[in-house]
């Protein structure tokens, strides 16, 4: 691609557009294009995942360090034989059960898979997206698309296109407009080691849905903890500086709402401007602070659909601090937790 051009397509919810417009962004990602489009969990910045040069260019665009690699998404499973190998049988029950959907298994790759995509390891992410404009840009294309989420590296992903619209505009051919992202944060990653599912990214399919299937499950250590740089690490993507806004941002946790909110109190006093993320329940609790709802302590589907656009929001208030408050970590509060504590570069507090 020589010269830049920008296209877009609107197929958000109310548009009277019909899908068959996705054949025009689908040529441009098999001739080596980059397009910004939506999926059920982020919007994804796709390029065509055989073509190495034009893999590379997603590395350029987002500023991505090159030792992390991307996921190939797929439409259906005729296109997995191409890219993956020596499927074992419980991968195989684990992809019926749970795509297309939320969730990315590390596989051994073909010769076919350029080392852009997988960054030089053995093993290759797949995912079969459920988002119907994603599926049949994938199925247009007639190759995998390698596809990060789609916001320059370290930034909180893209779960709607306004706020992506400006930071990517100049690096993209083509931009979908698929209105909000259902789930709002990052596939589950997994990968079968001994026959066990590791989780190495939490995400919408919870660690207790996967035991369902397998009968066991390890959560990899590095989801609540900070990566050691001595160990190595599954997922290289673990390691980076990730979603955190300019402000710091502090996150408070108790098994004690009242303990909580009295915390977070006592702590916007010492402060002149601090903004508060926090439940919806408990915005009345804060009446004399500056605060944003991350939707209800009981949805945490609301949370994590809303929490990557609140996140890109904070600076523009200008706070001098930010204090989120903390879910429990089970089912997908796990997914939730991962992203706060990354956001909050694991500056925690515990009451
Ligand atoms: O929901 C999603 O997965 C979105 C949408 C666009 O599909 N994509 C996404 O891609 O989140 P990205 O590149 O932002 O995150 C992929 C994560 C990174 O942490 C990366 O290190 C890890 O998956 N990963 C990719 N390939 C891997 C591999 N072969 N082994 C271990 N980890 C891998
Ligand atoms: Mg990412």
């Amino acid at each position: 691609m020589n010269s830049i051009q920008h296209h877009y397509l609107d197929l958000s919810p109310h548009s009277p557009i019909s899908l068959v417009a996705l054949q025009e962004p689908a040529k441009l990602l098999r001739n080596g294009g980059l397009v910004l489009f939506p999926t059920e969990t982020v919007y994804g910045l796709g390029a065509n995942g055989l073509d190495d040069t034009a893999v590379k260019r997603i590395y350029k665009a987002k500023g991505r360090k090159s030792d992390n690699p991307l996921i190939l998404h797929i439409s259906d499973f005729s296109q997995l034989s191409s890219i993956a190998d020596k499927i074992s049988p419980l991968e195989k029950k684990l992809m019926d059960a749970f795509w297309p959907g939320p969730f990315t298994l590390i596989l051994p790759h073909t010769p076919q898979v350029p080392s852009s995509v997988t960054a030089g390891l053995t093993t290759v992410g797949v995912r079969m997206p459920s988002n119907t404009i994603a599926k049949s840009l994938i199925h247009y294309a007639g190759v995998p698309i390698a596809a990060p989420s789609a916001n320059l590296s370290g930034k909180p992903s893209g779960t709607k296109l306004s706020d992506i619209q400006e930071e990517l505009f100049s690096q993209v051919d083509f931009m979908i407009d698929g209105g909000e992202c259902d789930i709002g944060l990052e596939s589950t990653v997994v990968h079968v080691i001994d026959e066990v599912p590791h989780i190495l990214r939490p995400g919408k399919v919870t660690p207790e849905q996967i035991k369902a299937i397998s009968g066991n499950v390890v959560i990899d250590p590095h989801i609540l903890g900070k990566a050691n740089h001595q160990e190595p690490i599954l997922s290289p993507g673990m390691k980076y500086r990730h979603y955190a806004p300019n402000t710091p941002c502090v996150l408070v946790c108790s098994e004690d709402n009242q303990k909580k909110v009295q915390k977070i109190k006592e702590l916007c006093d010492q402060y002149a401007h601090p903004l508060i993320l926090c439940s919806h329940e408990n915005l009345p609790r804060y009446s004399s602070c500056l605060t944003l709802s991350y939707g209800s302590y009981f949805q945490l589907e609301e949370v994590s659909h809303s929490i990557f656009h609140l996140l890109r929001q904070v600076d523009s208030y200008h706070p001098d601090i930010v204090f989120i408050e903390g879910v429990p970590k089970e089912g997908l509060g796990l997914a939730i937790m991962n992203r706060l504590l990354r956001a909050c570069e694991f500056q925690v507090i515990h009451v």
